[in-house]
């Protein structure tokens, strides 16, 4: 089903092949450990792969969701929001309807890692409705030491509802 979607000039769709170099670059400046150009490849060329992005002009995209689904389960294995970009809306808008098309492809449980420090995502998720099942201690290393990683999952608000 194409459900591409574009209100006041912003578009959400589906990631393409195209979209790499873009994604690779938002990647670089927001993590330490970035997906490159060749990882992204890889990651895009597997069945399980669920990608979506977010332009506003239609072009390219300020914000990705990059996603791997196994039956009725899927990871979020990494989103961005390009530098210049952020504060506005846009990974809400564009997770909010990434989760949405995933519970319609039968998806009942998301789940991703983020570090305690990261405040920014810490806020996005619980915002989206993501609750912490775990806790992974020394997970992700700083210049300072280490830092712990929460397990977050999330499930379409009308599970379990009759
Ligand atoms: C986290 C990230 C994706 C948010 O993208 P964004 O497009 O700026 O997010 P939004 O504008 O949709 O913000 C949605 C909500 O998230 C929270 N949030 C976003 N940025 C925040 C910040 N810098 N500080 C505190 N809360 C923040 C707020 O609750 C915000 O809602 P509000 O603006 O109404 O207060 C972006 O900061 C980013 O790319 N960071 C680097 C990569 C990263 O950490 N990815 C997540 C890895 S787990």
């Amino acid at each position: 089903m194409n459900r591409d979607i574009m209100t006041k000039q912003i578009m959400i769709r589906g990631l393409t092949e195209a979209d790499l170099d873009a994604v690779a670059d938002i990647e670089a400046v927001s993590f330490a450990h970035p997906l490159r150009h060749v990882d992204l490849v890889v990651l895009h060329a597997r069945p399980a792969f669920r990608g979506f992005v977010l332009s506003p002009d239609g072009g390219m995209p300020a914000s990705y969701a990059l996603f791997l689904k196994a039956g009725d389960m899927a990871d979020l294995v990494s989103t961005g929001t390009a530098a210049t970009a952020r504060r506005r809306g846009f990974a809400s808008r564009l997770l909010g309807e990434s989760l949405h098309r995933l519970a319609v492809d039968k998806v009942t449980e998301v789940t991703l890692e983020v570090a305690v420090d990261n405040v920014a995502a810490l806020a996005l998720y619980a915002e989206l409705g993501f609750g912490e099942v775990a806790r992974r201690r020394n997970y992700y290393r700083r210049p300072h030491g280490r830092v712990d990683a929460l397990v977050l999952q999330w499930r379409p608000a009308w599970q379990g509802s009759a």
